[in-house]
């Protein structure tokens, strides 16, 4: 079959798991044939010699296997990114913490940041590149997730200011800090996940019964260490009890950030100091 021809056909085992099967279908293959998509449109007419491995690859999406763990790829504010299995895939609204971490740290000369649930990297490695003169403390308790951070952070060249350390929130964490950055698993125990989310790790999703809890002790941790900032991402019912939450700590301000989508999503404290 040609390249076209194999787009088409495959494309219709995944019309009930994706609204862009054609798309997924021209991924998969440039994954497998490592080219890009203009290639692609300059040779479709060209005969396709790997269909069984790209038959392999459908089939697994086709269970709702997310596409990015099959082509170990993900983009993130532009940048290409490496994920893999057991470890969260970034998510776009991520971005937005992004951007308000650095509207905050441009502000500060040489700052020092640490990120607590580094997952793949995406936020650290981003703010690196963004702020030449940043230094990072990253951490996890996932094995995995460091190590892919750590790749993640060799292939943006930023290697040499961030430190990884697996750490339970800021437990294994020594120094002093301008802020905490985090998107913590937030979403409760018993939420039924859709299909694809399934296939994530969970100790990257549930973050308690209720699923505030990580959220809560962070903000404990944070001021007890007396770092003046900390921006997290959080569940989008999850304003009006962090609000209530916050009442007991001394705060200069507190704001709540929504997403694309209009849902809350996160929040900047500044505490009193
Ligand atoms: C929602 S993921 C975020 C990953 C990445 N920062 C991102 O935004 O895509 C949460 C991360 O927190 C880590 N994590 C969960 N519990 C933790 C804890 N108690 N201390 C440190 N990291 C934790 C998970 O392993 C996971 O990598």
């Amino acid at each position: 079959m040609t390249i076209k021809a194999c787009i088409k056909h495959y494309a219709k085992e995944l019309k009930d798991v994706t609204h862009i099967p054609n798309k997924e279908v021209e991924i998969l293959i440039l994954h497998l044939l490592q080219q890009n998509v203009i290639w692609l449109h300059l040779n479709s007419h060209e005969e396709f010699n790997q269909e069984n491995e790209l038959a392999k690859l459908v089939k697994k999406r086709a269970t709702h296997f997310p596409l990015e763990y099959l082509i170990e790829k993900a983009s993130f504010y532009g940048e290409n990114f490496i994920v893999k299995q057991n470890v969260l895939i970034p998510r776009p609204e991520t971005e937005l913490l992004v951007e308000n971490a650095f509207n905050i740290l441009k502000e500060i000369q040489n700052p020092k940041l640490v990120e607590v649930g580094v997952g793949s990297g995406i936020i650290s490695v981003m703010l690196a590149k963004l702020l030449p003169t940043i230094n990072i403390v990253a951490v996890d308790i996932n094995e995995d997730a460091l190590a892919l951070a750590e790749q993640n952070a060799i292939n943006h060249d930023v290697k040499d200011r961030i430190k990884f350390i697996k750490s339970d929130l800021l437990s294994k964490v020594q120094g002093e800090f301008d802020m905490c950055i985090s998107n913590p698993p937030y979403i409760a125990d018993d939420y039924k996940l859709p299909t694809n989310v399934k296939f994530e790790p969970s100790n990257a999703l549930f973050g308690g019964s209720i699923g505030d809890e990580l959220l809560k002790e962070l903000i404990i941790q944070v001021d007890q260490r007396k770092i003046p900032y900390l921006l997290c991402e959080m569940g989008y019912d999850q304003k009006k009890p962090l609000e209530e939450y916050l009442k007991a700590f001394s705060c200069e301000s507190v704001d709540f950030y929504q997403d694309y989508e209009k849902f809350d999503r996160g929040f900047t404290i500044k505490f009193k100091i």
